[in-house]
């Protein structure tokens, strides 16, 4: 299924952010774990959006590394450490890292060369341990702002909820 273009204005994407969580929240309503949550929310995030190019999670194996999980788009690095790159940032300092433009991130890892614009939103679980970090990049210059960062951040925040008792890491 190719992606939808990108809204066009600020209000047509906090719409389609509303359209997009109500799927996800009644196809994560059932039995399911992390990862079929993880996948899930990849999917319908990646499909939804023009602007996603890459889109998926990368789990916080323990409390230096992060490990790529379910997601869409060309392959992405498989391992991170907290002390490299823009979702390492997130990692280490657990806040949302925002960069409209990734030539201005001091240390951003290129997995694919054509990105130019990413944000990374930790999950937390409710004892406040990384779960792991949703990550999305797009080959458009300034294709995230702060409507993508409050919507991504309200859906990683009741993700951690949901999911953060889970042994499935
Ligand atoms: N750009 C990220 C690495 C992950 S991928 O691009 C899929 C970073 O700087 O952490």
């Amino acid at each position: 299924m190719p992606s939808p273009a990108s809204p066009a204005t600020a209000s047509d994407k906090a719409e389609r952010y509303a359209d997009t969580r109500r799927r996800i929240d009644a196809l994560l309503d059932g039995p399911t774990d992390w990862v079929s949550a993880m996948a899930t929310v990849a999917c319908e995030l990646h499909h939804s959006f023009g602007h996603y190019d890459w889109t998926g999670f990368y789990r916080a194996v323990s409390d230096e590394t992060l490990l790529v999980g379910p997601y869409q788009g060309p392959h992405g690095c498989l391992h991170i450490d907290f002390d490299r790159g823009v979702c390492g940032a997130a990692a280490r300092t657990r806040e949302t890292q925002l960069w409209p433009d990734v030539s201005k991130a001091p240390d951003h890892i290129a997995c694919q060369s054509s990105t130019q614009s990413e944000v990374v939103v930790p999950v937390l679980t409710p004892s406040d341990d990384l779960l792991a970090v949703l990550d999305v990049d797009s080959d458009t210059l300034g294709a995230f702002d702060p409507t993508d960062r409050e919507h991504l951040e309200a859906l990683c925040r009741d993700l951690g909820e949901q999911f953060g008792n889970t042994e499935l890491r």
